[in-house]
């Protein structure tokens, strides 16, 4: 994060300036944070050279994934729109996975027929379906089974997805039967054994243990897989003095588990990717003070940013321009929606602010603008991207006539 002059800078520009010209709320993504994110991540796990799928439904912008493919990354998908989307970007279909519990018969025969890398299936009854495709087109497809490996990721509950209560996955009785099952099947290739345990991890210790869970049940099962699919889920630093995930720690821990599992590593990374690259940029309308504190109501509200109001997730709130005076009450900063939860945070104290100041609320570049809706009947904001002295629009703010 840095200043200059006072004045809060994203890449060279001010974030006044950029509020000025292309007005707010308005996300704002850093080309070169992007680009950084994406090579720190190769560098981490070079040892092993993984395939790195960006999980699409973090961010979903169209010129930002193209950025992403062209930096090497594949694409981790959900549905067919996050799938045309990806091919719309130009990620080559051997480069995308295909994710999810729920896929329709529709996006199944979809995918197959884009020839997309791997389906990923988490039910019997899944596979059942992408077998009778495959019967019907006479091939075999490649598929991984995606295990859940009861583990404790330790973050939100809402976020958590590889404890046995959650829908995700197969348990591991259900997988060594499906191994067992399809192992010499014409028509259905079992390639991967998939993993996700959920998503802001920070400690390397979940991964420790889902690594250990799937090394046993690779011996059990007593079968090659060609690749292991990690999933996503590396957390970030949300607050200054936040945890943060080591991944050295985690790429070491994978390294050993690979000496006796050969197989490629494929990763699913959102958040690590596009997180801390994008920006809120947000108007003061009101300051609205009563005895208790003070009300900062923003021209952001939770359909712009779902994050607070649906995990009750922190985010920085960061002021365009520094000052000294500071006002020792609690400052509550909240949207105009007709709700309680549309709140971003409350703090014990704040800079001197008033009507019409811009502030920043950070890190909103995953699980940001893809979350957002037009509830109250306001239009999406607009998403631009600024690289060092530049910066042009990515997507334009919806107009009201579009919605209304
Ligand atoms: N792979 C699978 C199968 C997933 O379910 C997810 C995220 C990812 C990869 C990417 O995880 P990441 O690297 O971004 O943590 N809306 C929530 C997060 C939901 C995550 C859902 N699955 C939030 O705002 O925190």
């Amino acid at each position: 994060m840095t200043y200059k002059n006072k004045h809060f800078l994203i890449e060279n520009v001010s974030a006044e300036k950029l509020a000025r010209k292309y007005g707010t709320p308005l996300y704002v993504y850093s080309y070169n944070k992007l680009r950084n994110n994406i090579k720190n991540f190769q560098k981490y796990f070079k040892a092993f050279s993984p395939m790195i799928c960006f999980s699409v439904k973090s961010n979903s912008n169209l010129k930002l994934l193209n950025i992403i493919g062209r930096s090497g990354l594949g694409a981790d998908v959900v549905s067919k729109g996050e799938l045309l989307k990806a091919l719309k970007a130009n990620i080559k279909p051997k480069n995308i996975v295909f994710s999810g519990v729920g896929k329709t018969i529709e996006e199944l025969k979809f995918a197959i027929s884009k020839k997309i890398f791997l389906i990923n299936a988490e039910s019997e009854n899944e596979i059942i379906e992408i077998e009778k495709i495959a019967k019907k087109n006479k091939k075999k497809i490649n598929i991984g089974l995606r295990f859940n490996p009861d583990t404790d990721a330790k973050t939100l509950k809402e976020i958590s997805t590889g404890k046995k209560e959650n829908k995700f996955g197969l348990t591991k009785k259900e997988f060594l039967k499906l191994i067992k099952k399809y192992k010499d099947s014409n028509f259905i290739n079992i390639i991967c054994l998939s993993v996700h345990i959920g998503s802001q991890i920070t400690s390397h210790y979940p991964y420790k243990k889902m690594l250990n869970v799937i090394n046993k049940i690779i011996d059990e099962a007593d079968y090659k897989f060609r690749y292991i699919d990690l999933g996503g889920g590396m957390g970030i630093q949300y607050k200054k003095n936040g945890n943060k995930l080591n991944y050295q720690k985690y790429s070491y821990l994978i390294q050993s588990f690979l000496k006796k599992n050969h197989a490629k590593i494929i990763f699913e990374p959102g958040r690590s990717i596009i997180g801390d690259a994008g920006y809120l940029l947000t108007k003061i309308i009101y300051v609205k003070k009563t005895n208790k504190r003070y009300f900062i109501i923003l021209d952001s509200a939770m359909n712009d940013m779902m994050r607070p109001a649906l995990y009750k997730a922190e985010h920085m709130i960061l002021p365009s321009k520094l000052s000294k005076t500071y006002v020792n009450k609690i400052h509550e900063f909240v949207g105009p929606i007709c709700e309680t939860t549309d709140k971003f945070l409350t703090t014990p104290k704040y800079q001197k602010l008033n009507q019409k100041d811009v502030l920043i609320i950070c890190d909103v570049g995953a699980y940001g603008m893809v979350l957002s809706s037009n509830y109250n009947l306001r239009p999406k904001p607009s998403e631009i991207l600024v690289n060092k002295n530049l910066s042009s629009i990515l997507t334009k703010r919806q107009k009201l006539i579009s919605i209304v």
